[in-house]
């Protein structure tokens, strides 16, 4: 790890004041008071919330702590999708829209909790025809529409362990978490739809899966097209063939609180992606939790979160922390600017959303292309704006405030990751907001920031982000690879390290200001620069090759990739885009370096390591600080 303890704050002394009117409607209505309510006793603060849920079974006992293992609502027993389903299907809430999607082509579909209900119980039952069982995994490699959802809902339905794997990801991505989770069954689509063309799908799986011994079937979505999709007899099955003839009920799988829901892959700073494992019962009273009070979710509410469900945004908060409210949920398969600038305004518009969630790279293309195309918009069902995968900077921050928040909307910058499952530090709503800062503890966990010695730093200082206590929707463990777990807990003693950077302003607001390992945010996804290296070298003209991230205003971060090529083969325009093409059809078009640039020799410890800091410093004319263990 390459930490910085240097960062000195020059402390902006601005705030927003909370719009009037939101403090004394808001389910957290003082910050303050919730927090101290959940330090006084904090597993009573997380058995008042899980008793909102449903539950087969209550606990004996909230949590289980035992360094640096923990079980939350030990011996309880549920399924999270009859806190998403049956619950709502049971009340009042049994014709209420849960789902409204839309896709770029101007198709549209709604689907009320009845009728998702009913088809989460059908597929589930398809999927048990395949052969499926508890414990079993599946892997979800699908565009962003209604039956991704169905299928992840299904899988929990009947135990079955999910790991979704995001669209963009190409076929070798695709191969290696297969293989990591021993999938037995890959649902899919023909082809997923991205500015007006369509991006085949099926085919990537085909390629993935030569040379995955674990996968029996693939489940193919076909989607409207003139050709309908051929499948090859021997292993793959229609996605609404399965769920023909079957019984339109499925009774829930009795799951344990600690039973695995799903795995989600996240780059590590090895070349291998860590399977992050959450559990059925934890994740879900901390993603239910945050989704309630941070976004401060009401009954009337239409909630928007752009994100893809192939990332932990889209598991937490379009699908299982807001279907466990109950609210209303906007789906779309869309980009920001196609076919023009204006279309997520007009989504806002037409849907009337009035809690819209997002990244800041989006805020920041929205910036760039002008507040003209937000005022052609009816902006005015917005209550709440979100943001979350990188720090949300102070410019973006009034842009979004003022242009799309009419500067009456709370701006909740939310801070958490993949292995917290659900959001850590933000600004409750009705706190006042401190542009820069995402903000304090959500009331439920300890946040602080610390020295290498586990020392809180003072005020103004910069240091690592750990989180002190065991929270319910943590990580219980990296899939296959335990060791890799524990070591989230032992880089600072007793606490788990995020692994980023962070700086403690007055009044206890916290800055996060980016990765202190080796793991790149570009466009708020996250790369971990072994596997675009070891990308790099699976191409036969490179012998090495380092990556880094450089700052980019756009995309927050842009890859930048120095390539030592082998004897015989020298740099040329032809070559860089042969790697670029090599990049993008291995790891997939969201890992592809912006640079190449061919070098002779890359800065090494004596160990061999490659310094990247080293590299980074030259690359931005920075003083590149210790290189005592440089190699001459
Ligand atoms: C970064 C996404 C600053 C951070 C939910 C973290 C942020 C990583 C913020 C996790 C934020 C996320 N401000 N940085 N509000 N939110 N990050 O696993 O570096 O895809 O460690 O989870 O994104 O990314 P992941």
């Amino acid at each position: 790890m390459e930490e910085t303890f240097d960062v000195k704050l020059v402390e902006n002394e601005k705030y927003y004041s909370p719009p009037a009117g939101y403090r004394e409607e808001a389910w957290t209505k003082d910050y303050e008071t919730a927090y101290a309510d959940f330090l006084k006793d904090p597993d009573g603060f997380w058995e008042r919330v899980a008793k909102e849920l449903d539950w087969f079974r209550l606990w004996d006992k909230v949590k289980e702590w035992n360094y640096p293992y923990a079980k939350w609502f030990v011996n309880a027993k549920l399924n999270i999708t009859h806190n998403c389903l049956d619950r709502h299907v049971k009340s009042d809430r049994k014709n209420k829209v849960a789902l409204m999607w839309k896709a770029e082509t101007g198709e549209e579909r709604m689907y009320t909790y009845w009728r998702l209900y009913r088809d989460v119980m059908r597929f589930a039952n398809g999927l048990k025809k395949l052969g499926l069982k508890k414990g079993d995994r599946v892997c979800i490699y699908m565009p962003l529409v209604p039956e991704q959802i169905i299928a992840m809902l299904a899988c929990a339905r009947i135990g079955v362990v999910h790991s979704v794997v995001f669209g963009g990801f190409g076929a070798n991505a695709l191969n290696m978490r297969i293989n990591d989770a021993q999938a037995k069954v890959v649902i899919t689509a023909d082809y997923t739809i991205r500015r007006g063309k369509n991006i085949p799908l099926k085919t990537i799986v085909e390629e993935a899966v030569v040379g995955s011994p674990s996968i029996e079937k693939i489940v193919v979505l076909s989607r409207k097209s003139e050709t309908p999709v051929d499948l090859m007899k021997e292993i793959e099955v229609d996605f609404y063939g399965i769920m023909e003839g079957v019984d339109s009920y499925c009774a829930p799988e009795e799951m344990d609180a600690e039973d695995p829901l799903f795995i989600l892959y996240t780059s590590g700073s090895t070349g291998t992606p860590k399977g992050i494992v959450h559990t059925c019962g934890g994740y879900m009273v901390g993603t239910y939790y945050t989704t309630k009070h941070v976004f401060d979710l009401k009954d009337k509410d239409r909630f928007w979160c752009t994100a893809d469900t192939g990332w932990i945004t889209g598991h937490s908060y379009v699908v299982y922390g807001p279907l466990a409210v109950g609210a209303t949920v906007f789906m779309g398969e869309v980009v920001p600017d196609y076919p023009d600038p204006g279309c997520f305004w007009k989504l806002v518009e037409d849907y009337g959303i009035t809690i819209f969630y997002t990244a800041p790279t989006a805020i920041r293309m929205f910036m760039k292309l002008g507040e003209e195309w937000p005022k052609k918009y009816d902006l005015s069902s917005l209550r709440i704006l979100g943001s979350v995968g990188e720090p949300l900077n102070p410019e973006a921050f009034e842009w979004y405030y003022k242009n799309i928040g009419a500067s009456r909307c709370p701006v909740v910058d939310t801070w958490w990751q993949t292995e917290t499952g659900m959001h850590m530090i933000t600004t409750m709503i009705g706190e006042k907001m401190r542009p820069g800062f995402a903000g304090k503890a959500v009331p439920g966990v300890k946040v602080d920031v610390v020295d290498k010695d586990g020392k809180p730093v003072p005020i103004g200082t910069g240091g690592l982000l750990v989180i002190q206590e065991p929270w319910p929707s943590m990580l219980r463990t990296v899939y296959g690879n335990d060791a890799r777990y524990r070591q989230y807990w032992e880089t600072v003693e007793g606490n788990y390290s995020a692994g980023d950077l962070a700086v403690k302003g007055k009044d206890g607001y916290i800055m996060v200001i980016g990765r202190s390992d080796d793991i790149i945010i570009v466009s708020g996804h996250n790369i971990g620069t072994a596997e675009v290296e070891s990308a790099l070298v699976s191409h036969q003209a490179v012998a090495e090759a380092a990556v880094i991230g450089k700052p980019d205003d756009m995309k927050g971060n842009s890859i930048k990739a120095f390539v030592i090529l082998r004897v015989g083969n020298t740099p040329s325009e032809k070559l860089t885009s042969d790697l670029i093409y090599h990049v993008r059809m291995t790891l997939g078009p969201i890992a592809i370096p912006s640079e190449i640039e061919f070098v002779d020799k890359l800065p090494k410890t004596r160990s061999g390591k490659i310094m990247r800091r080293v590299l980074k410093a030259r690359e931005m004319g920075l003083d590149p600080g210790d290189i005592s263990t440089l190699e001459e």
